[in-house]
């Protein structure tokens, strides 16, 4: 080893030590399965804007987890964190996104576009055009979409349709907007919307949500996915609010997501399964099981065993747990996991092996949870 001098080696130190305490707070742990080669699946196979902010999210979680609103600190001083835009995460999203136009993506869906949105605003941290960028997508979602008759914004922009997809896709990005806005009235405004958005696609007869309702797609059914959307969605937004010193006395909405949530894994925990996995359709028998519900509603389950679990105890990770014992027998060698739904065609009764983009993301997700649970202490390694 050649010698270095005294000053060096104290810099050397000095810079080894926080990535040192980072590496111990985000083990690498066992899962079963390659998060590795699942999100190289994922990014191979992602071509729609609510894929490409579905997978910036799972690389921000994978890689740079101090990053995300999981990691310990993510609103030091109460402000989004100084973010390199060269992260894995960051330079993924940044091909996307339009810095010049309405929405971060041109796009048919109202929400689908804002998915990049939490990406943008750790972009715009270098770069203030990312923040324009942002605050134009928010003007979209709040001021131009149509809103349903109880003020629920919809998802789709000729109609006033909500769909529970979109509450992975515009809410965490609204709550992350408050931060940067520094506006608890954003974030007020954005747990709100989760609650009239649950009010109308929630059957009173059903822990479970419907998954569309409106006048051009309806579908009543209790899809999996979109119950996945709606709950890892609104941990998002919980995880967002709770860390963000200027939401401190903002406990009752915290206690209102912490409770739609909870019915949501309710709702699927007793939906039963076929082969270990959750059927796409939860309570309909003729259904198959499939990868992409049981893998995101399994990470719901782990961040909730995590972040309150006296509310969310230990049956909710023994659970998570064989859901996801289950899921480690479903991947090949190239990291691919099936068989899926059809991410393009909800109704599709084949298998989907092709790799779907989602579905590859939520395999990340659940990989995080639990590897962030396992860290914690709740999960058993
Ligand atoms: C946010 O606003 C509050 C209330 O006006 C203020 O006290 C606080 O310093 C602001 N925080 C930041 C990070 O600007």
């Amino acid at each position: 080893m050649p010698s270095l001098n005294p000053t060096l080696v104290s810099l050397l130190l000095l810079l080894a030590t926080p990535q040192a305490t980072a590496a111990a707070a985000n083990d690498d742990v066992d899962a079963g399965f390659d998060a590795y080669a699942a999100a190289q699946v994922m990014v191979d196979k992602a071509s729609h804007s609510w894929e490409w902010g579905t997978a910036a999210e799972a690389l921000l979680e994978l890689h740079n987890p101090e990053l995300s609103v999981f990691g310990s600190n993510p609103f030091p001083g109460g402000k989004i964190p100084p973010a390199d835009p060269s992260t894995t995460a960051l330079a993924y999203a940044k091909q996307f996104i339009n810095r010049n136009s309405q929405t971060l993506v041109d796009d048919s869906a109202v929400g689908d576009p804002a998915s990049l949105g939490v990406s943008a605003v750790l972009l715009g941290q270098s770069d203030s055009v990312y923040i324009g960028a942002a605050e134009r997508e928010a003007d979209f979602l709040l001021n131009v979409a149509p809103r349903y008759s109880n003020g629920a914004i919809s998802h789709r922009p000729d109609v006033a349709e909500l769909w529970a997809d979109n509450m992975a896709m515009s809410f965490p990005f609204l709550a992350y907007l408050a931060v940067e806005q520094n506006s608890t009235s954003l974030m007020s405004t954005t747990v709100q919307q989760c609650g009239l958005q649950r009010q109308i696609l929630k059957p009173s007869n059903s822990l479970s949500w419907q998954h569309i309702i409106g006048p051009q797609s309806q579908d009543t059914g209790l899809w999996s996915t979109s119950n996945g959307w709606a709950g890892y969605g609104m941990v998002r937004v919980l995880h967002t609010l709770q860390k963000w010193s200027g939401s401190a006395s903002m406990t009752a909405e915290a206690a209102q997501l912490k409770s739609w949530i909870k019915e949501i894994l309710d709702g699927a925990m007793q939906a039963g399964s076929d082969g270990g996995l959750l059927r796409n359709y939860l309570n309909d028998a003729s259904w198959f099981g499939e990868i992409s519900g049981t893998a995101v509603l399994s990470a719901v389950a782990y961040r909730m065993a995590v972040n309150d679990p006296a509310m969310f105890p230990q049956s909710y990770v023994a659970w998570a747990d064989a859901n996801r014992k289950t899921l480690a027998t479903k991947q090949d060698g190239n990291g691919l996991f099936s068989p899926a739904v059809n991410p393009y065609d909800w109704h599709d009764r084949n298998k989907y092996t092709a790799g779907s983009p989602e579905g590859q993301a939520f395999a990340v997700y659940l990989y995080t949870a639990y590897r962030d649970c396992v860290n914690a202490g709740v999960c058993q390694a």
